[in-house]
């Protein structure tokens, strides 16, 4: 595979954890998008928009998009919010294929609350109907791919496997 592997979706879909496993099981590097991001600014996610605000984390975004997207065999989590920018969406999707994960407003909400205070756009009280909001809001943007996986109900290893099977679908089309 010399394509990248561009995992988008809301936050609490699993990208990360589902990455790492995939790019294990693919024998290629694993890159998530917010820990370079603070690699590079030498700040955490969290402070990055408390201090400078979203509009800064947002152009660190942009420039660690470009730059990912000129390397190949990566698997990518990208933060929830790659694709609020369409020129994102089009530079990972040059060299890459996006399979956009999805998960129902519940799973979301518990999985996101056991890291509460990592992610600077959810409330502290936040609801069901929140997040709700936030995924009409954004559904047109994930559905940049058809490539579509559900990881609610389903152990990691489903999700990788099913993962692998859209792609070596692709490799042989
Ligand atoms: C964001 C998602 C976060 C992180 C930042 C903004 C978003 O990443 O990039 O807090 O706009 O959805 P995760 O999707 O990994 O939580």
């Amino acid at each position: 595979m010399e394509k990248n592997i561009v995992l988008i979706g809301f936050m609490g879909t699993g990208k990360s954890s589902v990455g790492l496993k995939l790019s294990e099981k693919l024998k290629m590097k694993f890159v998530d998008m917010d820990r370079e991001i603070e690699k590079v600014t030498g700040m955490s996610v969290s402070s990055l928009f408390r201090k400078f605000g979203e509009i800064r984390f947002r152009s660190e975004e942009r420039l660690m998009a470009q730059k990912l997207s000129k390397q190949s065999n990566l698997v990518i989590a990208t933060g929830g919010g790659v694709v609020l920018e369409d020129e994102n969406i089009q530079q990972l999707r040059e060299n890459g294929i996006m399979i956009w994960l999805q998960a129902s407003p519940e799973d979301i909400l518990a999985r996101v609350n056991r890291k509460k205070g990592t992610r600077p756009l959810l409330k502290r009280d936040l609801k069901i109907e929140d997040i709700e909001d936030m995924l009409r809001a954004r559904e047109h943007l994930y559905s940049c791919t058809n490539y579509r996986i559900n990881t609610s109900n389903k152990d990691i290893y489903t999700i990788v496997n099913e993962i692998h099977k859209i792609i070596k679908q692709i490799e042989t089309s």
